[in-house]
């Protein structure tokens, strides 16, 4: 850390250049830095937050293409898909292209819907409040989970089955606060919509490039507390023979 201070002092590196850069560049109301507990708690958090969470999703929707070979073949399809559409020499993923992922990123909802990487969070009462007959007192701090409601039948109908298709055109819309993998409110996951990008990415080329299956095909979703494959995950893996580069 005092070697980040220095290299910052002399200007060699700028807040931009990195986290942990931007971290020790902040100053306070009263123009002082923050005090390095605050720093190391903050990239501890952002570290988990950003890294564990995403690669937990990723590593879960490996675990669901191995085994379930009608979702994996309408992911596969799905991506073929964006591969033959696409046009001139450009060999790398457009934004317009992402957008076009529509079923994957679906799979990727219904999997953190059963699945959630953060099962929950902390919240303090502000004040005096009550809920469903429970007085919780100002002060108070209160855990949500959300399988509470992710795995409520009047919500998600038959909570239990594995369905991806409850996140397109909805008839019966989602109600607020219901469907929380990021969370819900001011404090809603700010890395949302870049995990999206992240493992959509990463699944496209995974889809492209792969072909693979599980040496454990029994394997379940433990968890450490984030969703974790119970053996590790390990797989058999080879390039895909396809005349699409
Ligand atoms: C699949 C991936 C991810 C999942 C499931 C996830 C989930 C969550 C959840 C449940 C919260 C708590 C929200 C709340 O209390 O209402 C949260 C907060 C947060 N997430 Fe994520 N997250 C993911 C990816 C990311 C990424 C990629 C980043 C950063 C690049 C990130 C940064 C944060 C931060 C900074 C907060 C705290 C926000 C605040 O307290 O105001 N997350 N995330």
């Amino acid at each position: 850390m005092n070697k980040r201070r220095e290299e910052l002092s002399k200007g060699i590196l700028s807040s931009t250049n990195d986290m942990l850069s931007c971290l020790l560049a902040i100053r306070d109301e009263n123009g002082q830095p923050l005090e390095d507990d605050l720093i190391t708690d903050n990239f501890i958090f952002l570290f988990i937050a950003s890294y564990d969470t995403s690669a937990t999703l990723i590593t879960m929707m490996i675990w669901k293409l191995s085994r379930d070979p009608d979702v994996y073949n309408k992911v596969l399809e799905e991506q073929m898909e964006i591969l033959k559409q696409r046009e001139g020499i450009e060999d790398r993923l457009t934004w317009r292209e992402i957008q076009k992922m529509k079923y994957t990123w679906r799979v990727a909802q219904e999997l953190m819907r059963m699945i959630p990487p953060a099962f929950g969070g902390f919240r303090k009462a502000l004040k005096d409040t009550s809920y469903e007959g429970y007085d919780i007192p100002k002060g108070w701090t209160v855990y949500w989970a959300s399988c509470g409601t992710h795995m409520d039948k009047d919500i998600f109908e038959n909570p239990q089955e594995f369905d991806p298709s409850r996140f397109e055109n909805q008839s019966k819309p989602i109600p607020p606060f219901s469907y929380l993998p990021f969370g819900a409110g001011v404090h809603k996951c700010i890395g949302n919509e870049f995990a999206r990008v992240e493992t959509l990415t990463t699944i496209h080329n995974f889809v492209k490039m792969y072909e693979w299956s599980q040496l454990n095909p029994e394997e379940t979703i433990t968890r450490q507390p984030m969703p974790y494959p119970s053996l590790g995950l390990p797989i058999k893996i080879k390039q895909r023979c396809s005349n699409m580069s």
